[in-house]
């Protein structure tokens, strides 16, 4: 069993004196390519990750709910009668959940149970998405409504939009639902239509955490989004989706050049997006690895969503024998990186990385292969040793 499982259940079992009934699992997220793309309508090709959210519950009687958090070794607890914000941040995102399936008039159960997450926090691979994913599985199982995957996710991209007040896409409570083994996700975010996609053979997806956590993510992401919505306006469409290449070399010169620039980098990322689906599909790896070397650049440069320590990293990778392609993944301005590389080189790769890194950073690095793993689920613990 999986290790952040097992202490999530041996803790509850410690609090509770008697096993969960349930162990619930949300997974982060890797973003392969289709960088802020979700919140223009567009295309992102991201794959769910091993390392996940986990809550171990078990009913109650009363409509109550109390959660003991392994990672802020600390507890929360609210009625679902009447549901306050507070100051308590981790909390806020269970509570958003269970307001906004009440809000659309799901009959909320109560439950309490312990959670632990070895995602790393404010690293770009949605620990948050999880978090909330997983609370709305523990919500379904016990107060007996049906999972509806598409529908959860939209709903827990609500109680962030919302409640917790941050105005993320759809991409990352999307593909925490809807992760599948081995494979990564072409998502349209525009109407959620979305296909599986075989990572190509003998290459491995390779995560690596710069260690670097910017705070000002948020005021800096609404500000691309409102740049994103005014080049739309301008264009005169609905979102920057509908505007293809044709469109943005005939009008770029209406936008002032801040704009023009992020445009651009909308406009040829949903490109890069299909056509890296379209390769993987047909096993080419060369090309995938070439789009997210060009995505990079793209984020780096026109979109500037990336700081020293991501471009170091990622030319560092770029620069390796073993490596095919790399780039920012995320949000930016912080946190990981993703690389292809050959199977048989990842070892090398790591361990060449981790050095270059550390003589140009003076930090140390966290490089592992990422599987591809499937989206939210639950099991009953029936079968684990009382
Ligand atoms: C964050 C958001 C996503 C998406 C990415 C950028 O992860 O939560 O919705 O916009 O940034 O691609």
């Amino acid at each position: 069993m999986n290790q952040t499982a097992r202490k999530t259940i041996d803790a509850f079992h410690q609090r509770f004196g008697e096993k969960p009934v349930w162990i619930v699992r949300a997974p982060g997220r890797v973003n392969l390519i289709g960088e802020h793309t979700d919140y223009n309508d567009g295309y992102v090709l991201p794959m769910a990750i091993d390392q996940a959210t986990w809550i171990a519950l078990r009913p109650r009687t009363s409509r109550q709910v109390q959660l003991y958090s392994l990672d802020h070794v600390a507890a929360c607890s609210f009625s679902l009668e009447s549901i306050e914000r507070d100051r308590m941040h981790w909390s806020e995102y269970p509570k958003g959940v269970a307001h906004t399936l009440l809000a659309h008039g799901y009959p909320l159960s109560g439950w309490e149970g312990v959670t632990a997450c070895d995602i790393p926090m404010g690293a770009g691979l949605s620990s948050s998405a999880s978090f909330e994913l997983a609370v709305a599985r523990a919500f379904s199982a016990v107060s007996g409504f049906a999972w509806d995957k598409q529908l959860m996710a939209r709903l827990c991209q609500q109680a962030e939009n919302q409640w917790v007040g941050v105005k993320c896409g759809i991409m990352d409570q999307m593909i925490s639902a809807i992760g599948e083994e081995g494979k990564a996700i072409l998502i349209d975010c525009r109407d959620y239509a979305h296909r599986a996609v075989p990572l190509p053979t003998g290459v491995m997806v390779v995560i690596m955490d710069t260690m670097t956590r910017r705070g000002l993510v948020e005021s800096v992401y609404n500000e691309r989004r409102q740049q994103c919505q005014e080049a739309a306006k301008i264009f005169g469409v609905k979102a920057l989706r509908d505007a293809d290449l044709d469109t943005y070399k005939q009008q770029a010169t209406l936008l002032n050049p801040i704009t023009r620039r992020r445009a651009k980098h909308v406009v040829t990322e949903n490109h890069r997006t299909l056509n890296t689906a379209a390769a993987m599909e047909r096993g080419d790896a060369t090309t995938c690895g070439r789009l997210m070397n060009e995505s990079h650049k793209s984020l780096r440069d026109d979109f500037e969503v990336t700081n020293d320590a991501l471009n170091a990293i990622v030319a560092a990778a770029q620069s390796h024998p073993g490596c095919l392609g790399a780039r920012m993944t995320g949000a930016g301005f912080g946190g990981c990186a993703v690389a292809l590389v050959e199977t048989s080189k990842v070892e090398s790769f790591s361990q060449d990385i981790v050095e270059a890194y550390q003589r140009s950073s003076q930090l140390t690095p966290n490089l592992y292969p990422a599987n591809a793993s499937k989206g939210a689920s639950i099991e009953s613990t029936i079968s684990l040793p009382p």
